[in-house]
């Protein structure tokens, strides 16, 4: 299975267009010392041909072109792409459903609460609709789903959607069990497995035990402790309260997910303010002491056959 991380900062990018915080700076004066990076997205493959997108993002335009292959399309139009799973129905990894309604049929995988906000509060399912054919494939909890592709052949993959703490979108009008999800993506083939959890507002031993049998991890890496908006005057709720679990201190993400025996451990959906965006920091250097990789755009992964 091949992982490629499209989009490692959270919703508004790095650098943010509004935003002056000390690492924005950085990333405007000085990008050797601090990448830029698009809004929060991935994609999986079974064949590093053909990808299923995992979350679409205002930046998906840009974003796709990490997914260009050797081969050159013999068709007019070609769509890249073989369906879209999403995760939530947050504005940063919706809008691109769509940005995408050129591909008149874009397959989508969403959990019953996911769709019923995309279609009911923000309406980006009814709009797309107008444009594409978007078959929808439901994810139940805590059971597997194969994904197919476009011509309805099987892919060989799966995803598992499970739920994990954090509130619905502020724009949604209910609450449903389902709405926050992360996904656990296996490839029958090789048996490997990777977990993708941009948003997550904690980490209890249960889900610690279910992100214990991915091979790649890739986990909310937003804030780097709890008061950051706070700090910066940016804001006035606290990390957890926005349901991004910190990254430092006790109880955060980085002590919880440094024993875990994955063989990549991968922050994403990385705010703009969090000081590990800063290549030379000390937050940096933390972070990856532990083995844990701060993500970037591009990153590939290459997960082998189970006898590797
Ligand atoms: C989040 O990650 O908390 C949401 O995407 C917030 C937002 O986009 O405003
Ligand atoms: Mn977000
Ligand atoms: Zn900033």
């Amino acid at each position: 299975m091949h992982v490629l991380l499209l989009g490692s900062a959270a919703g508004g990018g790095f650098p943010q267009w509004n935003c002056w915080c000390p690492r924005c700076r950085v990333a405007r004066t000085d990008p050797s010392a601090a990448q830029p990076r698009t809004q929060s997205s991935a994609a999986i493959s079974g064949d590093g041909r053909r990808w299923f997108l995992l979350n679409a993002s205002p930046d998906v335009r840009d974003q796709l072109r990490w997914l260009r292959t050797e081969d050159t399309p013999s068709t007019i139009r070609h769509v890249p792409i073989e369906g879209v799973l999403v995760t939530d129905a947050e504005i940063d990894h919706t809008l691109g459903i769509v940005l995408l309604r050129e591909a008149r049929h874009l397959p989508v995988y969403a959990t019953r609460a996911v769709q019923s906000i995309l279609d009911r509060d923000s309406r980006l399912l009814p709009t797309t609709r107008a444009f594409s054919e978007v078959p929808v494939t439901d994810l139940p909890l805590n059971t597997p789903v194969a994904l197919c592709y476009r011509d309805g052949s099987a892919s060989g993959l799966a995803v598992e959607a499970f739920p994990v703490p954090a509130g619905p979108p502020r724009f949604a009008t209910c609450e449903e069990e389902g709405h926050t999800v992360g996904f656990m993506l296996r490839d029958e083939a090789s048996g490997k497995a990777c977990a993708f959890v941009p948003g997550c507002g904690d980490l209890d031993d249960a889900l610690l035990t279910r992100l214990a049998a991915a091979d790649a991890l890739l986990f909310d890496g937003t804030f780097w402790t709890d008061e950051e908006l706070i700090a910066l005057g940016i804001g006035d709720r606290t990390a957890r309260e926005m349901d991004h679990l910190p990254i430092a201190g006790r109880g955060g993400s980085l002590e919880r997910l440094a024993a875990l025996p994955c063989k990549h451990r991968v922050y994403t959906h990385i705010n703009n303010t969090n000081p590990i965006l800063l290549e030379h920091s000390p937050e940096r250097a933390i972070v990856t002491r532990t083995g844990m990789i701060v993500g970037f755009d591009g990153l590939r992964l290459a997960l082998g056959p189970a006898k590797e």
